[in-house]
């Protein structure tokens, strides 16, 4: 894993933005998986500013987001497609048909996670899946457990990731659906490139069992060991726990 540490989130969020504004450029019909959280924010507004300033084009790439919550309206206000309209959509010129999102308020899940999985096969896969990390070692929705799936699937909420979804909800955990549809291990594993996004000191001990622990589905960032292209972006806090062996 080639691990990046920047002084602060601002330095992070802004090289990664134009180093990803640099790909579009090179190729403009790039593949993007993206992932929702307070820890992408910087980096979508600053590709935000990038675009304001002629410098991100967006207008043949494609997006695929990660996960969504089960039952919840693609307009309800705690969508992650609401919040990607917020922080990233409104902000670029991504054609709104290449947006691809997991509808969450479906009838038959099932059936929503195989289209998914059919539309990013269709897409020709992601070449680039930006990843946040859950304090319990969750990426995507992918909680920690005795087993992990490898495709788009439903999954039950831990505890801690409602809560720590909670405001998007009122602040109420209680009001954070028990249920999401995520993408697997698998549909993550297989995009062609991974940057691993982890600020500030609470993500410390879950990027150094990520890096330095075994594999292990109990934390689940840590297949991530397992791909010959991810890169570590992190700021200092959350790189603290990474002593030199
Ligand atoms: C959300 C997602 C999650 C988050 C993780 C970290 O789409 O994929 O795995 O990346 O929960 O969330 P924050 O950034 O809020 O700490």
């Amino acid at each position: 894993m080639k691990i990046t540490v920047f002084d602060n989130e601002r330095v992070l969020a802004r090289t990664l933005a134009v180093q990803i504004a640099a790909s579009l450029g090179q190729r403009p019909a790039t593949v993007l998986g993206l992932a929702t959280g307070r820890t992408p924010i910087r980096l979508y507004h600053e590709l935000g500013t990038l675009h304001a300033h002629g410098q991100a084009d967006f207008s043949r790439a494609t997006t695929f987001n990660l996960d969504e919550f089960a039952g919840v309206e693609r307009d309800h206000p705690g969508s992650y497609r609401v919040f990607m309209q917020e922080h990233l959509f409104s902000r670029v010129n991504l054609p709104p048909e290449n947006v691809h999102f997991l509808d969450g308020a479906v009838a038959d899940p099932e059936a929503e996670c195989e289209r998914y999985e059919t539309a990013i096969a269709a897409a020709g896969g992601i070449d680039l899946q930006i990843l946040g990390i859950g304090t319990n070692g969750h990426i995507g929705f992918n909680e920690p457990a005795r087993a992990l799936e490898p495709r788009t699937h439903l999954v039950t909420l831990k505890a801690s990731t409602r809560r720590s979804n909670a405001g998007l909800f009122h602040g109420d955990p209680e009001q954070v659906p028990s249920q999401a549809l995520s993408m697997g291990m698998a549909t993550i594993l297989h995009a062609r490139r991974i940057v691993l996004i982890a600020t500030g000191k609470s993500k410390a001990r879950c990027v150094e069992r990520m890096v330095k622990g075994p594999i292990d589905t109990r934390m689940p960032a840590s297949f991530l060991q397992l791909h010959r292209d991810v890169e570590l972006a992190l700021d200092r806090a959350a790189a603290a726990a990474l002593r030199p062996e």
